[in-house]
Order: structure tokens, then C-alpha cells, then sequence
């Protein structure tokens, strides 16, 4: 199968490869996975006092679709709020890359690895706001 040039660029020089401190409060982490062909994406996110996104990064084991779909989503959400960021939809995803119809699955793995990493995060915040600990 022929992949597009933009597929082959981020196959190649993948953006943002890495993982951060999933204990960190400011951090929200999507862990995804794909069962028809057995990939998994992780993309997580940092996230400023004002809900920017500053950071982003991915670990994905999966097809070069999937590479590329995860390395463009970590581009693409730095500089957004988290509903913004909720706001991507996987057939921006596969239209910018140019995907074939039998690699859409790849791109919906991004979209959902981002809404998983914006909820994971705002569980966070909300456990932190409506749980202190206390210790007696
Ligand atoms: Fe399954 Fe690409 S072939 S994520
Ligand atoms: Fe409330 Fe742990 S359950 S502090």
C-alpha cells in the first residue's frame, strides 16, 4: 500500500515521541488501543493554570498510519484549550494525512487517545477539587 508523503513524514521524523509523569497532576494520559489489528497509542498531554495545552507527547506501537496520526495530533493540540482539543475529529486527521479508507481506524485511535487524555486529566482535577485527603 502507498502512503502519502505526509504519513512518510511523520513515519519518519515523528513529532513529540516521548512519555511524561503520568502522576503528575498536570498531566492527562490516553492509553488506546485498536482490536482489529492489536495497536496501542498512548498520548498524553500537559496542561497550564489557564487549560492550554503546552506539552504533548506519544508512544505508539501500530502502522505507520498510526505514527503519523498520533505524531500530527501531538502538533496539533499544543496552543489549544481541552474543549479544543476535544474538537479534532478523525477525518481532519485522515484528510491532512491523506489516509485510505482501510486506515480511518488509525486515525479514530488519535481522536480517541486525545478525548481519553482530556478526561483523564480532568478526573484528575476533579478528584484533587472534591477528595482532599486527610489523614486523622
Ligand atoms: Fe491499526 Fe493502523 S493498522 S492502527
Ligand atoms: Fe477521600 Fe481518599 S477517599 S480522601
Amino acid at each position: 500500500m502507498a502512503y502519502s508523503d505526509k504519513v512518510l513524514d511523520h513515519y519518519d521524523n515523528p513529532r513529540n515521541v516521548g512519555s511524561m509523569s503520568s502522576a503528575d497532576d498536570d498531566v492527562g494520559t490516553g492509553m488506546v488501543g485498536a482490536p482489529a489489528c492489536g495497536d496501542v497509542m498512548k498520548l498524553q498531554i500537559k496542561v497550564n493554570a489557564a487549560g492550554v495545552i503546552e506539552d504533548a507527547k506519544f508512544k505508539t506501537y501500530g502502522c505507520g498510519s498510526a505514527i503519523a496520526s498520533s505524531s500530527l495530533v501531538t502538533e496539533w493540540v499544543k496552543g489549544k484549550t481541552l474543549d479544543e482539543a476535544l474538537a479534532i475529529k478523525n477525518t481532519d486527521i485522515a484528510e491532512e494525512l491523506a489516509l485510505p479508507p482501510v486506515k480511518i481506524h488509525c486515525s479514530i485511535l488519535a481522536e480517541d487517545a486525545i478525548k481519553a487524555a482530556v478526561a483523564d486529566f480532568r478526573t484528575k482535577q476533579q478528584a484533587d477539587g472534591a477528595c482532599p485527603a486527610v489523614v486523622v
